[in-house]
């Protein structure tokens, strides 16, 4: 007569046919029943021949599901009574539905995270209302970057590894490239620092995130230039830091009128090459008075020089920092624009007496930048194809800027004021009585990526308008891009 098995009765099933081993099978029908509550602390299980007979099978899988179970503690074997389900699992796992409808998910989850984390924008939103086509803000002329000589760089780099090369990097970055960087930024932007002085980090927004982490604790005020760059307002307000909107004129951030409405921030952060979003650059006399307010008032300026190497009237304008006597500019640059956004490099420049602040904070928070894409930098640098690569674009650019000027005063006339077109690669373009919101939605369904101006104010906006990038928008495109354009503004 077949003996009754000991033990509770199998809640699995297996199918032999099925591609996941029968091992796993065992494995995952007891987890999943423990999890699920349907097994319950100190019940005691099959042995493992009995269930092996009684799922048809051969007793190896089942005995090492067992083993597994009781390495992972969720089994635990009792002398004389055999394998009971672990008694020191917590009784709440078998009063939890089995299911969590997704809308209570999601409160759940708004109710486990900090409150902070929910004022900071939708990444999910940003890159659906960001596409790939005419007047895309932030995209570069990917079709003429030296994709061939890139990848040659590439290559030779990874020859060249060594064992050393997958450890822990300098957290300072690559001396190599930080050398490169020093020469390059003394000769195109006026920056006085030596390498010892450079921090290379992955773009200016993680630049961002360590400065304010460093320089300012939560609740300090920092001036921000009205309008500006939204994702650097998130990076403040998500420090604890008070953002206070200076209005912006034709010389750039209004340096009285920041001392008027809060004379006691701790930093300031200027975008003085090129405004953004408005393209402005930032007069001398406002320059000075900026750094003057810095020295009297013991206060920091973040200048973010993101796209000043390419002027198209004149000379590039000197920094900032090459001005600053007295130790008070932390420097961001970016490789995003003058080499492409996906290489996730910049550097921040920060005075002698700051690096080790720096450093402590930058290996805190992320130990070290990845060394492979750093090591091809410091070739296309050292070999000079960084300074030809420059060299061709701006001149790319230009035309470019010219093509899209040209078409928006035959289009527009006078209907439209133009701002911010001497520098970089996009330009503002400000328009009355449109709402800039509903008209960028409307393009964004004919692939013309308008991106509205109002969001980069505060609250009220008095301005509407687009900032419409032209780094990746060819002169063929433009005539039929503006005419589709001014056909849409028409329409509303
Ligand atoms: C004002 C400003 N700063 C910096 C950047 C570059 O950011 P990142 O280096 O993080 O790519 C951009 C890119 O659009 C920008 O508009």
């Amino acid at each position: 007569m077949k003996r009754p098995p000991s033990g509770i009765a199998p809640v699995i099933k297996v199918r032999p046919d099925a591609p996941t081993s029968l091992f796993r099978q065992v494995y995952e029908g007891y987890h999943k029943a423990i999890l699920d509550g349907n097994l319950r602390g100190g019940q005691r299980v099959l042995s493992t021949r009995a269930l092996a007979q009684e799922l048809g099978i051969s007793r190896m899988p089942v005995l090492n599901a067992y083993a597994q179970l009781l390495a992972e503690g969720y089994f635990e074997s009792r002398v004389g009574s055999g394998t009971i389900i672990s008694s020191s699992l917590p009784e709440r796992i078998a009063k939890q539905p089995r299911t969590i409808s997704r809308p209570k998910r999601a409160r759940q989850g708004q109710k486990r995270t900090s409150k902070r984390c929910w004022n900071l924008p939708s990444a999910q939103d940003f890159f659906r209302s960001r596409g790939f086509g005419p007047f895309a803000v932030s995209q570069i002329g990917f079709d003429n970057f030296p994709q061939r000589l890139w990848n040659r760089l590439v290559t030779r780099q990874s020859r060249n590894t060594t064992v050393r090369s997958f450890d822990y990097g300098d957290p300072m970055g690559l001396l190599e490239l930080r050398e490169r960087i020093a020469e390059h930024l003394h000769i195109s932007r006026g920056v006085k620092c030596d390498a010892q002085q450079i921090i290379i980090v992955s773009g200016s927004q993680q630049a961002l995130d360590l400065t304010t982490r460093v320089l300012l604790d939560p609740g300090d005020h920092v001036w921000m230039e009205h309008p500006g760059y939204t994702f650097a307002r998130s990076v403040f307000t998500h420090n604890g830091c008070c953002v206070v909107p200076v209005k912006v004129d034709a010389e750039g951030l209004n340096v009285e009128a920041g001392i008027k409405k809060c004379p006691k921030a701790r930093a300031v952060l200027v975008t003085p090459s090129h405004q953004y979003p408005l393209g402005v650059t930032m007069s001398a006399s406002r320059r000075l008075q900026l750094l003057d307010w810095a020295e009297s008032n013991d206060c920091w300026i973040i200048e973010d020089d993101y796209d000043g190497e390419y002027r198209y009237e004149g000379m590039p304008v000197t920094s900032l920092q090459g001005l600053d006597k007295t130790s008070s500019v932390v420097y961001i640059g970016t490789f995003s624009k003058v080499l492409f956004p996906s290489l996730r490099l910049g550097y921040l420049v920060v005075p002698e007496d700051l690096v080790e602040r720096f450093l402590a904070a930058r290996f805190a928070f992320d130990i070290c930048p990845p060394t492979f894409s750093q090591a091809v930098l410091a070739d296309f640098i050292g070999e000079g194809h960084f300074v030809r690569h420059i060299r061709r674009m701006r001149a790319i650019y230009a035309e470019r800027r010219d093509v899209l000027l040209e078409n928006i005063r035959e289009h527009f006339g006078t209907a439209v004021e133009i701002a911010g077109y001497e520098t970089g690669m996009h330009l503002s373009i400000l328009l009355r009585e449109i709402s800039d919101h509903e008209i960028s939605a409307r393009a964004a369904r004919q692939n013309l990526w308008l991106s509205p101006l109002s969001p980069s104010y505060m609250k009220h906006a008095p301005r509407q308008g687009f900032i419409l990038g032209f780094g990746s928008t060819s002169v063929q495109q433009m005539p039929a891009a503006i005419r589709k354009f001014r056909e849409l503004v028409r329409s509303v």
